[in-house]
């Protein structure tokens, strides 16, 4: 850990690497006690690079056993070694170098670099962390052909893994023995991975679209062995996917899948050898929620998307993260519309934006999709750089039309395959493939903040013209101003008042325009006319949610009720429902108990529960009432308690006065046959368990009844978790207390589900305050070197429990930070994540902002502080 304070590294500093490195040989000696690791780099002056200065590589606390540079042990003096960087002054034009270092993978709790989870060994190398196995020149632009050899006792570790593939092995004495790997594809560090263990092997096989036989292997502990096979079938899915979509091949021979309980992220992208957060991979039917399935699928997908987008093409350096990421979380939600609703996906997708990300773009931390300066680069895997930057992909694939597209990104693989390039590269062949000019749309890369759209119309009757006045301003954030204007696709319909799509004619003359209309705004503000209309029209705006931008226009109740049920664009549908939930929830702000909730929401609910012509998958969507996260970002001053005041008495009064519905929707969304994941069953699921859910939130004793019946009979896990949140969040105490103990003696065993268990419980106002969560803490289960316990109770209870984390008397908030205070010095990562809902306390109303404020102090007054918490603390202090 760091004292003093940490370095600012910014984009405009970037130099070329003075040298390179063409061969890299690894020996792994693992044991107990530690690990011994032999490097040996070959390697040269970068031709690119100004005259020869010193070698310079990287470290993380190493310690060095020995040196050789061309086969001669290099005197203490000959170098500068101080755990975090290793200095050579003198190096002729081509050498080779010998490093070997001693690691401790056994007492490593940050989870990077070689570590130890349930007794194997594995590996997290991005973005730094091979520089805490050996001293290495750790920066994505240097790329090189890896041959690694792992040594270890055979009988605890009988699977030994690394990249590409096997090319020998054999005993050793003492029990010991070792395995070869060698990737063929030149590589950056980042994508290194090794695993030690003893594992069962899971073996499938893919035939690509050029006939090559692909194995694929997924390794889990023997206890997993029945939740391998939805992982594996949605591998194969992704494989022929992106041959199909994108006309991209998988390369080696076999590609594989690991799974490890103690993890930092989601998953890994690693070259052939992909590692996984057990919960982002193993799933089985009673084990597993519908939408455990769903994020698999997608994170399976993901990964193995980024061997083309992010391995065969990766970044030139950290600044350029969104190149893989923002492209990667773009093909990846593209393939999840393919295999389910593109609506619904559309929906979820924009959700977590609007919800996260617009909240992250209008904080102390926002930042563009491609930043200009870091501190610590982990703090920078980002909803921003993730998903801001897949929407900027998804404005050029909408702005070039699939096919230019296609052409584009095909054109990118072949000029820079093998190579490690920027954002403005991936721009430039969007650009040259399809001849459009993109010099404004780069300013999505540079601009930080969400921008704002306001929208004003007016219809002149004589003339039969609509006119929508359009403007856009893009906020201040820490350390830009006066920003230019933004290349913003705008979709656009209009409706007349029977629900029909009227043709969008943009002059006197054009007399069948279509009725869908991608304007392209480009300047401050736009007056555009639409012709020819008998009647003023309800607009529908930025259909699809085409570009990431804030949307003001002054709806009227009826206008939004009327695109609920007609607007033929599906997104624009579900969202006139939250528009107008949102609005009556804040009408409500401050209420009295007794106020009345608007009749026409309940009767538009109503109307919802009872439609079975509307894809049912969108109706359940549809039912849901927009998060308390979502109110808070969309005020200011925010009162939490008053927000989630306000929403309860929207959901109880709609659960009263819609009682018989809701009873009917549960009974009508039994199922009777076998449990099966198609849309439509998912949509079955979420809708009984919705009804559970509201039933239960008024304390129904009939839905009482069901949820018991329906805990006791389920078959999969959706519907008994459905059940248990359902009666969590309900006033039972008796069934609920129950329900947890019987739930837990029945899944103790099991991870993932006591994640869900923690985290039903953590995300309750009823059963979540917080001496109930230090009670969590204490629990058997729960273990702080695990990040995903960690983010099932501390991560939830500050992040959705909204209510009982902003408690007045700042309680919540004292936790948090004796929680992050206490895992900076284990897991600096995840400590830094953790701060994250402190991090807007100038969101919130003085009562909370101001105990908000002092927690943050809290933190930074702690000492040995990491750089990763510091540079959020300090940013978050000051912007
Ligand atoms: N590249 C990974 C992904 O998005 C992200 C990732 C996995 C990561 N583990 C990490 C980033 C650890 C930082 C630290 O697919
Ligand atoms: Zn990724």
């Amino acid at each position: 850990m760091r004292t003093n304070q940490p370095q600012t590294i910014y984009l405009s500093d970037y130099q070329v690497p003075a040298y390179l490195v063409d061969q890299v040989d690894l020996r792994f000696e693992l044991f107990e006690d530690g690990a011994r690791v032999h490097s040996t780099l070959t390697m040269r002056r970068n031709p690119e690079a100004a005259a020869g200065g010193p070698l310079e590589l990287n470290g993380d606390s190493l310690k060095l056993e020995s040196l050789e540079l061309n086969g001669s042990v290099l005197s203490a003096d000959a170098y500068q070694d101080d755990g975090d960087k290793l200095a050579i002054p003198d190096v002729p034009a081509e050498f080779q170098l010998v490093v070997v270092t001693w690691i401790e993978p056994q007492n490593n709790t940050r989870l990077e670099g070689l570590y130890k989870s349930s007794g194997m060994f594995c590996t997290q190398c991005e973005a730094e962390g091979f520089r805490c196995i050996t001293y290495y020149p750790d920066r994505p632009d240097v790329m090189a052909r890896f041959r690694t050899r792992v040594e270890a006792d055979k009988g605890a570790y009988p699977v030994l893994l690394s990249n590409g593939n096997p090319v020998e092995q054999g005993d050793l004495d003492d029990g010991r023995h070792f395995v070869t790997w060698e990737d063929p594809f030149p590589k950056p560090a980042y994508l290194f991975a090794l695993v030690a263990g003893d594992l069962l092997e899971k073996k499938d096989t893919f035939t690509t679209c050029s006939g090559r036989n692909i194995d694929l292997r997924m390794y889990v502990e023997p206890r997993n062995s029945d939740k391998c096979e939805y992982a594996m079938d949605a591998l194969k899915r992704s494989m022929r996917w992106d041959e199909e979509v994108y006309g991209r091949e998988y390369d080696l021979d076999i590609f594989m899948i690991v799974a490890v309980d103690d993890f930092n992220m989601g998953a890994m992208e690693n070259k052939g050898l992909n590692i996984f957060n057990s919960s982002c991979v193993l799933a089985s039917q009673d084990t597993a929620t519908d939408a455990a399935f769903q994020r698999i699928e997608a994170i399976v997908a993901h990964e193995y998307f980024h061997n083309w987008s992010g391995n065969r093409v990766t970044c030139r350096d950290w600044f350029q993260l969104s190149l893989k990421e923002g492209f990667t979380v773009f093909r990846d939600s593209q393939f999840s519309a393919d295999m389910g609703s593109p609506t619904v996906k559309r929906i979820e997708d924009v959700t977590l934006l609007r919800t996260a990300q617009f909240a992250e773009d209008a904080g102390p931390m926002a930042h563009p999709i491609r930043p200009a300066s870091y501190m610590e680069i982990t703090n920078f895997y980002t909803l921003t750089i993730y998903e801001k930057g897949a929407e900027v992909v998804r404005m050029l694939h909408n702005l070039l039309g699939s096919e230019m597209f296609r052409k584009g990104s095909d054109l990118y693989f072949e000029r820079h395959d093998g190579q490690a390039v920027t954002t403005d590269d991936f721009v430039r062949a969007m650009e040259d493939a399809s001849g459009r000019d993109l010099a404004q749309f780069r300013l999505w890369y540079e601009q930080a903040g969400t921008p704002i759209v306001t929208v004003a119309d007016d219809y002149d009757e004589a003339n039969g013209v609509y006119r929508l006045t359009i403007k856009q301003a893009i906020p201040d954030t820490p350390g830009q101003t006066h920003k230019k204007p933004q290349h913003i696709p705008f979709a656009v319909g209009l409706l007349n008042t029977a629900g029909e799509s009227l043709p969008l004619n943009l002059s006197a003359e054009e007399q069948r325009g279509p009725v869908d209309r991608v304007l392209e705004l480009t300047e401050s503000e736009h007056c555009i006319e639409f012709h020819g209309l008998t009647e003023r029209p309800v607009p529908s705006l930025l259909r699809d949610f085409s570009a990431p931008v804030r949307v003001r226009y002054p709806w009227t109740r009826e206008q939004l009720l009327f695109l609920m049920s007609h607007d033929p664009d599906g997104f624009n549908r579900w969202d006139a429902g939250q528009r107008l939930a949102v609005d009556v929830i804040q009408s409500l702000l401050g209420a009295a108990k007794d106020d009345s909730v608007e009749p026409r929401l309940i009767e538009a609910y109503r109307h919802l529960l009872n439609d079975s012509e509307l894809d049912q998958a969108l109706v359940a969507k549809m039912l849901l009432l927009p998060s308390e996260a979502y109110l808070v970002e969309l005020s200011d001053q925010a009162d939490v308690p008053a927000i989630h005041a306000a929403r309860e008495q929207v959901l109880k009064c709609l659960a009263h006065a819609l009682r018989d519905e809701l009873l009917a929707c549960h009974q009508r969304n039994l199922d009777r046959g076998d449990y099966q994941l198609s849309s439509e069953a998912i949509a079955r699921r979420s809708l009984r368990n919705i009804a559970l859910g509201w039933l239960l939130h008024i304390d129904d004793e009939q839905a009482l009844t069901l949820a018991l019946e329906q805990l006791e009979i389920a078959d999969n896990m959706t519907d008994r978790l459905g059940a248990l949140r359902a009666l969590v969040n309900s006033g039972f105490a008796a069934e609920r207390d129950r329900a947890l103990a019987d739930f837990y003696q029945r899944f103790s065993d099991d991870p993932q589900v006591v994640e869900l268990w923690f985290s039903v419980q953590a995300s309750s106002d009823q059963a979540g305050q917080l001496p109930q969560i230090q009670q969590l803490l204490q629990h058997p289960a729960f273990d702080w070197k695990n990040p995903n316990k960690v983010r099932s109770v501390v991560g939830v209870f500050a992040g959705q429990n909204l209510a009982a984390f902003h408690n007045p008397d700042g309680s919540g908030y004292q936790f948090l930070s004796e929680q992050v205070c206490r895992l900076d010095d284990s897991n600096p990562q995840i400590a830094a994540r953790l701060v994250s809902p402190l991090t807007r306390w100038r969101k919130f109303a003085p009562l909370y902002s101001d105990q908000m404020k002092a927690a943050l102090e809290r933190i930074r007054d702690k000492s040995e502080l990491s750089r990763d918490v510091y540079e959020v603390v300090h940013k978050s202090l000051a912007g």
